[in-house]
Order: structure tokens, then C-alpha cells, then sequence
């Protein structure tokens, strides 16, 4: 990897000597490429930026993230020696924030609004997936409300992106979106009014096999992960 993004990317990540880099994944509604993002991410780190990296299953209702983990392990995968991967026993969040490690990437699950809450206020940064169709969209609004909250009991200055994720380019779908996210109708954006745009990344995950059989294995192409976090922490 470029050294520069190298050395830009460790120095967000241990700007605060005593903590770690903390990306919350999270979005209140299931499906949506939580896990699946939490789990690129936290290989991106892991293995790309060579930081210790601890990923954090903090879904209540299904814990895939850990199963992830379960299933690599039993099928033989050589698991990253700097990856730990821990279940969330829904005590305090901020126990696991811990020095040892450089990132923290946290699947905060879609069920709970108090575990999503209670991780946006550890976050630095704050990573929403969501697939280029309408249902998908519409938890946005909730969603972003509940993190505003949490943002305001945020020590760290937390920055939150939707990130649009399973985007099948032969189709019109993800521009209308895109579209849609950067200039919503009321009632369907942020702010006040609830007509200002969301915070976009501009790299888009795309539809790939590659993810939808990625669960229980160490994928090891993760370039468009690697340039999404390039992006978020530039
Ligand atoms: N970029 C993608 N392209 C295609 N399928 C995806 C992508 N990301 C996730 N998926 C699939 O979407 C489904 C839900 O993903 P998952 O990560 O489990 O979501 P969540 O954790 O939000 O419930 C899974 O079947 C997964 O394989
Ligand atoms: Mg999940």
C-alpha cells in the first residue's frame, strides 16, 4: 500500500494515544451489509494497515459478525494474528475500547437503538450501509436521528457517511439513490427540516459474489473497503 496512507491513516488512528480508532457500522434495520462491511473493514485494518484490530459483535439478535469468526475458524482459514474478534456481552461499550488496539470496528446490529445509541457515542466515525432501493432507504431518517442524539454525548468529534453498498451498476438504481440522498424530498433528508442532504461517501460497494460468499471465510480482496476507509480518514 502507499506509505503515505499509510502514515496519514495511523495518525487518525492513534491520535488519542490512550484510544483507539472506533468505526461504528450501523443502521436500524436488518440486511442492509452490516456485517459484511464491519468484517472488510476490520480485515482492511488488520491486514492492509497492520494495526491491531479487535471487531466487535454488537448485535443482540443474530451476532453473525461472531459466527463469521466461528465458522473461518472451524472451515480452516488462517485467521489475522493482530484480528480479535469478541461477542458484545451488552454491558458498557466503552470497556472495549482499549488502548491495545489501533482500530475498533464495531457491527452494532440493526435491532437495538440503545446498543446502535450507546456505540455512536464511543464512534469516531460512524458508517451506515445501505442498498440502493426505497425500503432500504427509509430507516435513513431514523437512523440519523438516533445517531444525532448519540453524537451529542460523543466526546471524540464523530463524522457519520452512508455508504452505498450492493450497487449493481447496469442498473439505473444507484443513481437514483445518489440522487435522492444529495437532494431528498422533505420529510426524507436530515436537519431540522428534514431536507438536507446525507452525508454520502463518494465510493459506492458494489454487488459482487465476492461478498455474498464471503461469510465464514478471510476474503483478501478488499480494495474497494481499502478505498472507501482511504476516503473517510483522508
Ligand atoms: N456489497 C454486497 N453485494 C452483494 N451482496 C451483499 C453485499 N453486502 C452484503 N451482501 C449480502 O446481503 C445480505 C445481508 O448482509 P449482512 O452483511 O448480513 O447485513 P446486516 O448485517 O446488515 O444484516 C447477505 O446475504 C450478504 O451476503
Ligand atoms: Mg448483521
Amino acid at each position: 500500500m502507499n506509505e503515505n496512507t499509510r502514515i496519514k491513516t495511523l495518525a487518525a488512528a492513534t491520535a488519542h494515544a490512550w484510544d483507539a480508532f472506533v468505526i461504528v457500522v450501523g443502521m436500524l434495520k436488518g440486511g442492509t451489509g452490516k456485517t459484511t462491511s464491519a468484517w472488510f473493514i476490520a480485515l482492511y485494518y488488520a491486514v492492509v494497515l497492520e494495526l491491531p484490530t479487535l471487531l466487535l459483535d454488537a448485535d443482540a439478535t443474530s451476532q453473525s459478525a461472531y459466527d463469521w469468526f466461528k465458522v473461518a475458524q472451524a472451515a480452516g482459514f488462517e485467521i489475522p494474528e493482530n484480528l480479535v474478534v469478541e461477542r458484545y456481552p451488552f454491558d458498557d461499550i466503552a470497556e472495549y475500547i482499549r488502548a491495545e488496539f489501533g482500530a475498533i470496528v464495531v457491527d452494532a446490529g440493526g435491532g437495538s437503538s440503545r446498543i446502535f445509541h450507546e456505540a455512536v457515542t464511543e464512534a469516531n466515525l460512524l458508517l451506515v450501509p445501505v442498498a440502493p432501493t426505497k425500503i432500504e432507504r427509509r430507516k435513513l431518517v431514523a437512523t440519523f436521528d438516533e445517531a444525532e442524539r448519540a453524537a451529542a454525548r460523543n466526546e471524540r468529534d464523530v463524522t457519520a457517511h452512508v455508504v452505498l453498498v450492493k450497487a449493481d451498476d447496469r442498473t439505473s438504481l444507484p443513481r437514483n439513490a445518489k440522487d435522492k440522498l444529495l437532494q431528498p424530498a422533505e420529510g426524507e433528508g436530515i436537519g431540522p427540516d428534514r431536507d438536507e442532504p446525507f452525508p454520502l461517501a463518494e465510493t459506492t460497494i458494489h454487488s459482487w459474489v465476492h461478498y455474498m460468499e464471503a461469510f465464514g471465510e478471510i476474503p483478501t480482496e478488499l480494495s474497494e473497503y481499502a478505498e472507501l476507509m482511504k476516503e473517510l480518514t483522508a
